[in-house]
Order: structure tokens, then C-alpha cells, then sequence
């Protein structure tokens, strides 16, 4: 064996027999020291490719250059490579099907999410993508995000301010596409794609989290209607169990046919994937170890070399890619050493060319939270439906919400809720539709604009009532 060579071993089992097993073993099987210079790929049934490395070939991945991050024909954005070589690509969108994605990127303490996370947003950046979002660790996990994405949010009140403008904005969209006749999301035209995105999703979503419930909801319902609206929700998320992350009922969907990346787990979160049945029993995923190279025993009477062995942060498997059982690893970004503030290297992975905005005819829907790119209690209140506490107001004067005498109150899920909280406030259809059966006469479209900004709900412009005409009279 020269120290060049690359060693590749065709395994076939019987048929009918799966083959299972056991990367440490197998390694020491073949006096591989250093289990990280083997890389093991099944297809799930009685074949494998096993290949032999002179050295680990993930050690260094280099990104040749941050404008290879954009997102090419096929929606897939370049994130690190296989250990092949061959790019690691991740799908945020699909053009055959005309639909967004949904993800999730899985990874113990340390393991690379936040990292790898930053590679993802500056592909968005640089594909035009509007990105919301929210670094629940007080904006510390993703600091260069700050400036690079459209709303960037550190606080739960600020996710759940995005979880719901989202939610709004998807309305929006539906109806009108829905008077468009479209059934598909078609990256801008006119519309750019729009994904919300939360690191450190189990700080909102673990049991006895404030807004949990809440959260819950509008991750579902998002990820299952935001789909043909270009409108994708990707979760990362240290989960020891997925009970943290509302429930695997939450995450079952998204996990099935979404984006999914592992990256370096723990046993438990390992046995959980695979008792809810997200990862197959059979797939066997070699462990990532903490640190890469052989582990070398010393004698106490020897002298230890002084030395941290490599780290394999932000190695993993791209479980939704065409290889789920080949080993990756993120592009290596960042300087090596910590600097004070900002990293120069990872703002220049973003670039600095625009950030993309939300489309002019959401604006309306998406509201003031958006407007002003607000966080926490005060996002919180811009967004969410106010409640009155006492009844005695009559809803009608000025602009704004529900302009009673009674005290306001943001509707605030508790801890103790039994129920997830539905969203309050009507859509326009539904409010326009109110206007049009309270009416006798024939009405034009100023005539409603005027009796839907009466009706205590948000204010609304002519054209975002002109299209929920058009697709009222379309159903
Ligand atoms: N793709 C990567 N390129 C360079 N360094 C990385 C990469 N991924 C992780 N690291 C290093 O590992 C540390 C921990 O990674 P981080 O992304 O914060 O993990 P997590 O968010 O999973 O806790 C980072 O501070 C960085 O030094
Ligand atoms: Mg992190």
C-alpha cells in the first residue's frame, strides 16, 4: 500500500441477507487505525462500498469560491463535498415540482450547525432568497447574519413575530396565485423564494417553552401549505429527543420528504430518529467521532505529545441527498483563529451585494413587525391580533386594530395552554366576503377598500383588495 493510494471494495451479500455493520470493527478488521480514512456506503440492502483512504479526505474542504454558493439551474445550492470529492449539493428548491423546501439540520453542541448554517445563508443571499431569521442563542450563534439577511430576529417573541409574518404573507400569496391560476411556485416570477429559518429551534419548541404550542402550529402549517407558495421553513436544532422540537408529530413531515442534515450526534438522539422512524434501523450511518485520526495510547511512562488532534465539525450526511450513507463535510469557512467582532472571512462568504426583500404586494400582510425589522415584545405586539379586555368598545374609529375603549393585550399563548392557539385575525378574503353579505348595494372596489379598513382589522391598500375580488370571484 503506497501512501497515495485509494482503495475502493465492491461488497455484495447474498441475496435477501442486508448487510449491517460496524465501522469500528471493520476498521480494525483492516488494520485502519484511523477510522476516519474509511468510508463505508450501503444501499440499504445487500451492497456496499467500502473505500480506504491514505488519509482522512475530509480533512480540508476548501471552498474555491464564495460566488459558487449560488443556487444553480436545478434550485441546489453547493454546501462542502462527499468524501469522494464529488459537491455536496442541498436542494432549496425544486423547479420540475415548483416548490420550496423544508429542512432540518440536526448536530449535538458543537457539531457544526451554526456554522454550516452560515454556508446556507450566504447561498441565499447570493441566489436572491429572502431569508428571515431567527438566532435564538441572542443573535451569538450567527452574528455576520445580522446584515445579510432580510429580518434577523434574537429573541422567541421575534421568531414567533416571523413564524406568524410568514404565516400571513402565505395567505397573501395564496390568493394571489389563486386568482392567477397558478398552482406552483416559480422562483421570481414574480415572487422571490422566502425562507424562515431558526437556529437553536429547541429553545422555542422544548417543553415549557412560552411559545411552544404556538410555534408548533405555524411550523406545521407552514411547512405543509408553504411549499407551492415558495415559502420554506428549516429548523436547526441540537435534539436529544424530539420531544424538544414540539413533538415528533411536528417534525415527522418535515423530516419525510424534507432537506435533512445530520451532522456528529449522540446515542440518544440517534435512538430517537430511529424509534419514531425517521431514520431507517437498517441504515447504518458510520459515527462521526469527535475528533479525527487514531487515538494513539501512551504509556505513562512515555512522553504525550501536546497536541489537539483535528476536529470533524461540520461532517455529516446529507440524509435527503442521492448518497444518505456517504459522509460529508461542510465547506471549511471562517478564519481559524477567533477574531474580536465580526468575522472578515464570513462576510466576505456573503458578499456584499444586495439583500433581497419581500415582494411589494405582501407588504400589507406582512405588517409592521416587518416594516420594521422588529424583535422581541415589541415585534410580538406589532404582529399578533390584539385582545380586549373588556367588551364595551365599539370597533371603527382611526386606523389600526380593534379601536375600542377596552385595554389591548397581545394575545399571549402560556406556558399552560391547552390548546395551540390558532391565529385570530380573518384573512382579507374572509374580511372582504363580511363586507360584501353586509351589503345590499353593489359595491366597487374603493367602496370596499373603505368598509374593510372600517372594520377594526388591519388597514389594507386598493390592489390587495382588487386581488382578493379577483380570486373570490375565481372560486
Ligand atoms: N464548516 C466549518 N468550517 C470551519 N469551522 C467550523 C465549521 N463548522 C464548525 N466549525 C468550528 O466548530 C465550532 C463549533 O461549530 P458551531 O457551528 O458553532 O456548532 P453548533 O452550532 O452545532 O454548536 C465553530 O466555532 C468553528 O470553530
Ligand atoms: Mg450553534
Amino acid at each position: 500500500m503506497t501512501a497515495e493510494t485509494i482503495y475502493e471494495l465492491t461488497v455484495e451479500a447474498p441475496p435477501g441477507d442486508l448487510i449491517a455493520y460496524d465501522p469500528i470493527r471493520l476498521a480494525s478488521a483492516l488494520r485502519i487505525e484511523d477510522p476516519s480514512r474509511l468510508a463505508i456506503e450501503t444501499d440499504g440492502m445487500n451492497h456496499a462500498l467500502v473505500t480506504i483512504y491514505p488519509s482522512d479526505p475530509l480533512a480540508d474542504v476548501e471552498l474555491p469560491d464564495p460566488t459558487e454558493l449560488a443556487m444553480d439551474d436545478q434550485g441546489r445550492i453547493w454546501v462542502g463535498r462527499y468524501h469522494n470529492g464529488r459537491p455536496a449539493r442541498m436542494r432549496l428548491y425544486d423547479p420540475r415540482a415548483g416548490s420550496a423546501q423544508r429542512g432540518l439540520l440536526f448536530g449535538t453542541t458543537g457539531a457544526g450547525k451554526s456554522t454550516g448554517l452560515q454556508v446556507i445563508l450566504a447561498a441565499e443571499k447570493r441566489s436572491g432568497i429572502v431569508t428571515f431569521l431567527s438566532d435564538l442563542k441572542g443573535g451569538q450563534s450567527v452574528p455576520e447574519a445580522r446584515d445579510n439577511v432580510d429580518w434577523f430576529v434574537t429573541t422567541p417573541e421575534g421568531a414567533m413575530a416571523q413564524l406568524r409574518t410568514v404565516w400571513l404573507i402565505m395567505q397573501a400569496r395564496q390568493v394571489r396565485y389563486a386568482a392567477a391560476g397558478r398552482s406552483k411556485f416559480l422562483m421570481n416570477r414574480p415572487d422571490p423564494l422566502l425562507n424562515l429559518r431558526i437556529d437553536e429551534a429547541n429553545r422555542l419548541l422544548e417543553k415549557g417553552a412560552p411559545f411552544r404550542d404556538e410555534a408548533t402550529y405555524y411550523i406545521k402549517d407552514i411547512g405543509r401549505t408553504g411549499r407551492s407558495l415558495g415559502i420554506g421553513v428549516h429548523l436547526s436544532a441540537q435534539a436529544g429527543h424530539l420531544e424538544e422540537l414540539g413533538g415528533s408529530d411536528t417534525l415527522r413531515g418535515m423530516l419525510k420528504d424534507g432537506e435533512v442534515i445530520l451532522l456528529r450526534w449522540t446515542s440518544t438522539m440517534m435512538r430517537q430518529l430511529v424509534s419514531d422512524g425517521l431514520l431507517a434501523a437498517g441504515q447504518s450511518l458510520a459515527p462521526i467521532p469527535k475528533y479525527a485520526g487514531a487515538i494513539k495510547l501512551i504509556s505513562q511512562f512515555e512522553e504525550a505529545a501536546d497536541e489537539d488532534a483535528p476536529g470533524t465539525q461540520g461532517s455529516g450526511y446529507l440524509l435527503s441527498g442521492h448518497s444518505p450513507t456517504s459522509r460529508f463535510r461542510f465547506f471549511n469557512v471562517g478564519s481559524t483563529e477567533p477574531v474580536e467582532g465580526l468575522d472578515p472571512e464570513m462576510l466576505a462568504l456573503y458578499g456584499d451585494g444586495p439583500v433581497a426583500q419581500l415582494e411589494k404586494e405582501s407588504l400589507d400582510d406582512a405588517g409592521d413587525a416587518y416594516a420594521g425589522r422588529l424583535d422581541g415584545p415589541e415585534a410580538y405586539a406589532a404582529i399578533f391580533p390584539m385582545e380586549e379586555e373588556d367588551e364595551d368598545g365599539e370597533g371603527g374609529g382611526g386606523g389600526g386594530r380593534k379601536s375600542g375603549g377596552g385595554k389591548k393585550r397581545a394575545a399571549h399563548p402560556g406556558p399552560a395552554m391547552p390548546e395551540p392557539a390558532k391565529p385570530r385575525t380573518r384573512t382579507l378574503a374572509e374580511r372582504v366576503q363580511a363586507v360584501l353579505e353586509d351589503s345590499d348595494d353593489d359595491m366597487d372596489a374603493a367602496a370596499i377598500l373603505e368598509a374593510v379598513n372600517a372594520d377594526g382589522g388591519r388597514q389594507v391598500r386598493l390592489g390587495s383588495v382588487r386581488n382578493t375580488l379577483t380570486a373570490l370571484k375565481n372560486n
